[in-house]
C-alpha cells in the first residue's frame, strides 16, 4: 500500500508541476506580470524592479518544472521529496491567504491556460501538499525510471531545457497562446454579450430617520412617508457575464473613439503594441519603419497602441524616426495581447491574422509581397497537438543522446581498463593493497545457546588481546547474544556486529530487530544479503535496500553479501548476478556511505558443502566486483572497498585465498564456532 500510495502521489505530483513549470516557462512576461500583482497587494511592488520579478518568474517556473521531471524520474528521491514538501507548504500558506483576502482574482499556478477561482486553488494545494507528505514519508518506495548514473544529465538538462523555453518565449512569443487575443480570435466577437447573458445584479439600501430613530430599508419594505430621508448605498451583488475581451478600445490622439472604425475596417489592418513605450525596445525600428513604408504603400491603415503619454510618445518618435499614427489603449490590455514590447498584430477586419515578436518580425524584403502572403508569415501555424509533440520531443531526444553518449563513454572506459595487462594489473592492486582493511569475520549463523556463546567470545578474546592479529577479526553473533557477548570483547580487538536487522526504522513489526536495537547493544557491523536470508526469508533486492540505509543511518557499518547460485555458475552468469546485487542494494549510496560497506563474496555452491571456489576462481570474480565498484564510485573508492570471500573457508585453503590480491579476507560460517579453528584462519594473515 505503501508503495502504491508513493508512487500515485509521484505522479500526480510530476504531472501537475512539469505542466505548471512549462506553462510558465512558454509565458514568463504572464508569470513576470502575476508576481508583479501578487508584490503590489502586499505593497512592495516599489521595491521590485522589472529585472527582479522577471528574473523570479523564469526561476520559480524552472524550479517547478525541473521538481516535476526529476518526481517523474525519481532522481534524488530524498532530496526531491523534501524540496517538494517545502514547496508545497509555502504554496500553500499564499494560497489560504488569497482564498482569505483574495488580493488577486485568479492565483496564476498554470497562467492563462487553465484559470482557477482562489478557493478552487486552495482546494487543488491541499490535494497536492498531502501528496508532497506521502512522497516525503516513503520516498525510497518512488521507482526509479533514470538509472543514477545518468542522473546528473537528466538534472542539468532539465534546469537547461527550462531556461531555454523561458528564454525563447520572450525572446519570440509564447509557443501556446491561451489569451482571447490568439491568432484566429475574432475581436468583435470577443467582446459581444449574449442576449440571454447574466445581469450585473445589484442591491440599494436607504437609511431612514423618524423620531431622532435611523433605520436601513430596502425597496421592498420601503416605509411610508412619515420617515426622512437619510442617505442610500448601492453594492453589486453579481458581476453578470463578462465577455472574454472586454476592455479593448483604441482612442486616437484627439480624443476619438477609433475602435469600431478600426474594427468594422473590411482590409487588413497594422497595430503595432506597446504598453509602455519608455521601457520598449526600439533595437527593430528599422524593421517597423519599413512595415510601415508597406502599409502606406498598400493602404493598409497602421497605428500605435500604446498606454504611454505625449512625452513618451516624443521620446519614441525622436529615436526611431516613428511617423506612424499614436493610439491610446489600456496598459493590462495591450500586456495580454502581445507578449512583446513592442509587438506587432495584423487584423483582416475584427480578425487577428497575424502576431510577431519585434525581434521576428516578417520579411518585406520584397516591398511588392502581397499582404495576403504576409500574414501567413508568423510562426504560430502549427496545431497545438503537433506543438505539444514538439515539445516533447525537444525534451526527449536530446536526454536520450545525451544519455547513450553518457553510457558508451563509460563503458568504453570499463573495456580500457580491462584491456589493462594482467600483470600491470596486479601490480597496480597490490601497491593499493594497502589502503584497505584486512578482515576475518565470523557468522555464527544460529549456533550457541549463550552461554555457549559467551564462552566462545571471551575465549577468542583473551587469545586474540594475547596474540594481536595481522587483520581486522568481527564475530557476528544471533541478537540474543550481541548484549552480553559486548560485555566481554574488547572491541579494538574482536569487533561485534549482528546477523541481521529490521527492514523498518521502529514500531509495530512483532519479532523484529531494528538497526538502532543492534547498535544500542554496542554492535558495530551487520550482515545483509546473506543468501541463506535471501532464499529461507525472501528477502528481496528493494527490502536490502532499505536494511543498508537503516543500518548505516544508526552507524553501523554493513557486510553485504553477495554470490550466484550453482545453476548460475555453470551458466556462467556470477558476474551478472553479482553486479546486479550490488545494483539492486547498494549502489544507490554515495561514494560517502559506500566508505562503510564491506562486500563479501559467497557462492552459495560452496557455502557448508565443503567445496571451495578455487583460488583462481575467487579472484576472477573479486577482481570484477572491484572493477564494478570502481566503474560506479571510481578506483579510489574500489581500491579502499574490502571484498571478503565466504563458503567452505577453513585454516587449510585460507592462505591461499587470502593471498590473491583482490581477496581481502573471509567470512565464515562452521569454521567461526570453534576458537582454535577462526585463530587458524585469522593466522593466515601472518
Ligand atoms: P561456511 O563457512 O560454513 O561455508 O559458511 C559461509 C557463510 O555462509 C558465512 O556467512
Amino acid at each position: 500500500m505503501k508503495t502504491i500510495a508513493a508512487n500515485a502521489c509521484r505522479i500526480v505530483l510530476a504531472l501537475t508541476f512539469i505542466f505548471s513549470g512549462y506553462v510558465k516557462a512558454s509565458d514568463p512576461l504572464g508569470t513576470q506580470y502575476k508576481i508583479h500583482d501578487y508584490l503590489e497587494a502586499l505593497g512592495l511592488a516599489a521595491y521590485a524592479p522589472d529585472w527582479l520579478t522577471l528574473c523570479s518568474s523564469i526561476a520559480l517556473s524552472a524550479v517547478e518544472f525541473s521538481l516535476g521531471i526529476f518526481m517523474l524520474f525519481a532522481i534524488r528521491r530524498r532530496a526531491t521529496s523534501a524540496a517538494m514538501l517545502l514547496f508545497m507548504m509555502a504554496m500553500t500558506a499564499i494560497t489560504v491567504w488569497i482564498a482569505i483576502a483574495d488580493p488577486v482574482s485568479d492565483c496564476g499556478c498554470f497562467g492563462d491556460a487553465v484559470i482557477l477561482t482562489n478557493m478552487q486553488t486552495l482546494a487543488k494545494n491541499i490535494v497536492l501538499l498531502a501528496c508532497a507528505a506521502t512522497v516525503y514519508a516513503w520516498p525510497l518506495r518512488m521507482y526509479r525510471f533514470i538509472s543514477r548514473p545518468a542522473q546528473w544529465i537528466a538534472i542539468n538538462y532539465t534546469i537547461l531545457f527550462s531556461l531555454a523555453s523561458s528564454i525563447v518565449s520572450l525572446y519570440l512569443l509564447p509557443p501556446f497562446d491561451f489569451r482571447p487575443y490568439h491568432i484566429g480570435a475574432d475581436l468583435l466577437k470577443g467582446m459581444e454579450i449574449p442576449a440571454d447573458a447574466p445581469q450585473p445584479q445589484f442591491t440599494t439600501t436607504f437609511v431612514l430617520e423618524k423620531n431622532g430613530e435611523r433605520k436601513e430599508f430596502t425597496l421592498d419594505d420601503y416605509p411610508d412617508s412619515t420617515w426622512t430621508f437619510v442617505d442610500s448605498k448601492t453594492v453589486q451583488t453579481s458581476e453578470g457575464y463578462v465577455p472574454p475581451i472586454h476592455d479593448f478600445s483604441i482612442q486616437l490622439e484627439d480624443g476619438t473613439d477609433a475602435t469600431d472604425n478600426i474594427l468594422t475596417h473590411k482590409g487588413y489592418t497594422f497595430l503595432l503594441i506597446s504598453p509602455h513605450l519608455e521601457t520598449a525596445d526600439d533595437s527593430n525600428f528599422g524593421d517597423i519603419d519599413r512595415i510601415y513604408e508597406y502599409a502606406k504603400q498598400h493602404d493598409i491603415p497602421f497605428y500605435c497602441l500604446t498606454a504611454s503619454t505625449g512625452k513618451a510618445i516624443q521620446h519614441w518618435q525622436d529615436i526611431t524616426g516613428a511617423e506612424y499614427p499614436f493610439a491610446n489603449t489600456d496598459e493590462t490590455t495591450l500586456k495580454t495581447v502581445i507578449r512583446s514590447n513592442p509587438g506587432l498584430l495584423m487584423l483582416r477586419g475584427p480578425v487577428i491574422v497575424g502576431k510577431w515578436s519585434h525581434n521576428a518580425l516578417p520579411d518585406i524584403s520584397d516591398p511588392d509581397v502581397s499582404p495576403d502572403k504576409l500574414q501567413s508569415l508568423h510562426d504560430n501555424t502549427r496545431p497545438a497537438s503537433q506543438k505539444v509533440l514538439l515539445v516533447i520531443l525537444w525534451f526527449i531526444l536530446p536526454l536520450t543522446m545525451l544519455t547513450l553518449a553518457d553510457r558508451t563513454w563509460a563503458w568504453t572506459k570499463w573495456i580500457r581498463r580491462k584491456r589493462v595487462k594482467p600483470q600491470q594489473h596486479i601490480k597496480h592492486l597490490k601497491t593499493k593493497n594497502n589502503m584497505r582493511k584486512k578482515i576475518v569475520a565470523g557468522n555464527w549463523k544460529m549456533n550457541m545457546n549463550l552461554q555457549e556463546g559467551i564462552a566462545l567470545a571471551k575465549e577468542l578474546n583473551d587469545t586474540l588481546t594475547a596474540e594481536k592479529p595481522n587483520c581486522g577479526v568481527i564475530i557476528c553473533t544471533p541478537f540474543i547474544h550481541l548484549a552480553s557477548v559486548a560485555q566481554f570483547l574488547n572491541q579494538d580487538v574482536v569487533a561485534l556486529g549482528a546477523e541481521n536487522c529490521a527492514d523498518k526504522e521502529k514500531g509495530a513489526f512483532t519479532g523484529e530487530v531494528s538497526a538502532e536495537m543492534v547498535k544500542s547493544t554496542g554492535a558495530q557491523y551487520v550482515i545483509l544479503g546473506h543468501s541463506e536470508r535471501r532464499e529461507y526469508y525472501n528477502e528481496t533486492p528493494e527490502i536490502l535496500k532499505e536494511k543498508v540505509l537503516l543500518a548505516l543511518k544508526n552507524g553501523l557499518k554493513v557486510i553485504f553479501c553477495i554470490g550466484e547460485s550453482k545453476e548460475e555458475r555453470e551458466a556462467n552468469k556470477q558476474n551478472e548476478v553479482v553486479k546486479a546485487e550490488l545494483e539492486g542494494s547498494v549502489f544507490n549510496l554515495t561514494a560517502e556511505e559506500f566508505a562503510n560497506i564491506v562486500i563479501a563474496y559467497e557462492p552459495i555452491w560452496a557455502i557448508g558443502t565443503g567445496l571451495t571456489a578455487t583460488a583462481e576462481q575467487a579472484e576472477d570474480i573479486h577482481a570484477y566486483i572491484r572493477s564494478v565498484v570502481a566503474e560506479k564510485y571510481g578506483q579510489e573508492v574500489a581500491d579502499n572497498t574490502s571484498i571478503l570471500y565466504g563458503g567452505s573457508c577453513k585454516a587449510s585453503n585460507a592462505p591461499e585465498l587470502f593471498a590473491k590480491p583482490d581477496i581481502d579476507g573471509g567470512l565464515i560460517g562452521g569454521a567461526s564456532l570453534k576458537a582454535a579453528d577462526f585463530k587458524g584462519i585469522i593466522d593466515a594473515w601472518k
